[in-house]
């Protein structure tokens, strides 16, 4: 297993099976992640977020708790940033503290990538940009795995603006070497305009998509990134691209995913959270034992 984790594209199915199965170790028949011994014990992990987070946040620190680990946070507000510290330098003085892994949020593409070319420290992507979310990836992978046995064969529509997703790009990465069928659904507008769409499948609407998938990977409208000049007509959005009460209840044997924080009446309504076949909140118990199992393969 490499020393950091950057993207999925630099795991093999081999080391995303070995992330699956001993996060699966993790996970309580009860529904919960279980505590154990503490084989992080004496190790520093930062948690350096530059973009708002609960859930990838949250478990994390969850994650390296239960292992045994102490946890840093650095919030850009309220740190010598705010003083003009250069991005390089506030790492370099995390560093020289002794810290053995950083997990780092950054909307600029490349942050990443940059600081694993000179630091020591383990690098753990926890977003970046629109280009990768590799834990979130492993994280739906795993609560799909336990749902169903094995992504095999598996047919799973992403809906939604895959323009703008960072999970999207590394969701069909790792689906795809599990073995599944990525079909996206998406207007053009929210469809990126970049090679790796035209390696699969489109389907027309959210009803194609329930017709027809297993799963559906509903993402969140990500206003916040649209670039100047993209309007959306939410109401046309919705007429074929969101997943509405009756949509998902017509579809009982779907499965419904999001990797949250969902725009409530945007791409999903209210009632479609408390549907059986929807496996969002079984996704952030996924995202615990995942990264605790990051955390020990990228540590130990
Ligand atoms: N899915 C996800 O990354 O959620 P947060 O932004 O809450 O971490």
């Amino acid at each position: 297993m490499p020393k950091h984790l950057l993207d999925t594209e630099r795991l093999t199915t081999d080391d995303i099976n070995a992330l699956l199965d001993e996060a699966s170790t993790y996970l309580s028949p009860t529904g919960g992640v279980r505590s154990l011994t503490q084989p992080l014990l004496g190790q520093t992990i930062v948690l350096a977020f530059f973009e708002p987070s609960t859930r990838t946040r949250l478990s994390f620190e969850m994650a390296a708790k239960k292992l045994g680990a102490t946890v840093l946070q650095f919030t850009p507000e309220g740190s010598s940033v705010g003083k003009g510290e250069s991005l390089h330098e506030t790492f370099r003085t995390i560093e020289a503290m002794g810290v053995d892994a950083i997990v780092i949020r950054h909307a600029v593409d490349g942050v990443h990538r940059e600081l694993a070319t000179w630091t020591r420290m383990s690098v753990l992507n926890a977003g970046e940009g629109r280009t990768a979310h590799p834990t979130q990836a492993l994280l739906d992978a795993s609560t799909l795995r336990e749902r169903v046995g094995s992504l095999e064969g598996l047919r799973v529509a992403i809906v939604g603006d895959i323009a703008h997703s960072r999970v999207a790009r590394s969701n069909v990465d790792v689906l795809t070497k599990c073995g599944a069928t990525v079909v996206l659904c998406a207007p053009d507008a929210l469809l990126p305009a970049e090679p790796w769409v035209d390696r699969y499948e489109r389907c027309a609407t959210i009803d194609d998509a329930m017709r027809t998938a297993n799963v559906v990977c509903m993402l969140r409208m990500q206003r916040e990134r649209f670039e100047a000049g993209l309007a959306i007509d939410l109401e046309a959005y919705r007429a074929s691209y969101a997943l509405t009460t009756a949509r998902a209840m017509a579809t009982p044997n779907v499965l419904v995913m999001h990797p949250g924080p969902v725009n409530v009446g945007v791409e999903l309504d209210a009632g479609v959270l408390e549907l059986s076949q929807t496996i969002i909140h079984r996704q952030v118990t996924h995202g615990v034992a995942v990264r605790m199992a990051v955390l020990r393969h990228h540590l130990v």
